[in-house]
């Protein structure tokens, strides 16, 4: 069942953003290469899973969740973008592909990346059948959060502040929750707002969220490790070579392992506590410390 709908939800995500990064009149050519050379060449479209199997679980019809799926799937991928540049993590390698600044130049890769993020704003604040005026202003909200300085780019400076030196278990968490937590945290939330569910289960699922999307930086940090260049899609042993503070690093590959199981664990007892058919996603939570990609 999981991987059918991975792939229904891939596929989903992938015609949407085509549609939305296509139908742009061209400004510059390279640069609307460059933004779909980082959105559409692979990538396992986790958030936007979550936002179809979330939605889908509480009620809300597909067509009215395309356009946060694609959303939060433009942030994550400008995401990537500018983590690969030279002044980040300065990698070669993503999804089998060079990266954006390998592939273009340095100057496309900032711009795709700064589009894209703009593109995420334009498509989940373009009015939609199935959402109201309110509900979409809270979506753009929630996403902005979850994107900037609270959220994913907040985690990213951490995450440079603490390379080349030790950190606590608690800052290196902190770290993991919202260079990664955040926009997993964020799909989950997206999804409650399409299906006005009560604060009590809304809450169940944010705690299953904020364990999953934990465990998916984890895991992440353990297949620098266990997984090869050609499985990952991108090199393989970046964090131990820049030095990155990663679980592994902190507490063995056991102990990283250890956690992931324990937060998987945590997950499932949140999505116990909810009255719905939660099956696919409980799946999907396993499926976040078993993937090898
Ligand atoms: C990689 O994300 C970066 C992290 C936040 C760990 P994904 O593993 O979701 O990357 P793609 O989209 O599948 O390539
Ligand atoms: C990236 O974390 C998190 C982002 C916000 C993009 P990593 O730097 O570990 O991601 P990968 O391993 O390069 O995909
Ligand atoms: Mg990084
Ligand atoms: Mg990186
Ligand atoms: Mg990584």
């Amino acid at each position: 069942m999981l991987t059918e709908h991975i792939s229904l939800y891939q596929q989903r995500v992938n015609q949407e953003l085509e549609l939305n990064i296509n139908h742009l009149t061209v400004t510059d050519e390279r640069l609307k290469q460059a933004m779909l050379h980082g959105a559409l060449l692979g990538g396992k479209r986790i958030r936007p899973f979550l936002v179809y199997a979330v939605g889908d679980m509480l009620g809300v019809s597909l067509n009215t969740l395309d356009k946060c799926a694609a959303a939060i799937e433009c942030i994550h991928a400008y995401s990537l973008i500018h983590d690969d540049l030279p002044a980040m993590d300065d990698d070669d390698l993503r999804r089998g592909q060079p990266t954006v600044h390998v592939a273009f130049d340095e100057a496309m890769a900032i711009l795709a990346g700064d589009a894209l993020q703009a593109l995420a704003f334009d498509i989940i604040s373009t009015p939609v059948d199935g959402l109201t005026p309110q509900q979409q202003l809270a979506m753009t909200n929630v996403l902005a959060k979850a994107a900037g300085y609270l959220g994913m780019c907040g985690g990213q400076a951490i995450d440079l502040n603490s390379t080349d030196r030790a950190i606590s278990l608690e800052q290196l968490t902190r770290l993991h929750n919202l260079k990664t937590g955040a926009l997993i945290r964020c799909a989950v939330e997206l999804a409650i707002i399409a299906a006005k569910i009560s604060a009590e289960h809304g809450q169940a699922l944010l705690d299953f969220a904020d364990a999953i999307g934990l465990a998916f930086q984890v895991q992440d940090d353990i297949l620098d490790i266990t997984a090869s260049t050609e499985e990952l899609g991108k090199p393989q042993g970046s964090d131990t070579q820049a030095n990155k503070s990663t679980y592994p690093r902190l507490l063995g590959l056991a102990g990283a392992q250890q956690t992931a199981e324990q937060l998987i664990k945590d997950a499932l007892s949140a999505l116990a506590k909810l009255p719905y058919n939660s099956q696919l996603i409980a799946e999907f939570a396993r499926y976040i410390i078993e993937r090898r990609v």
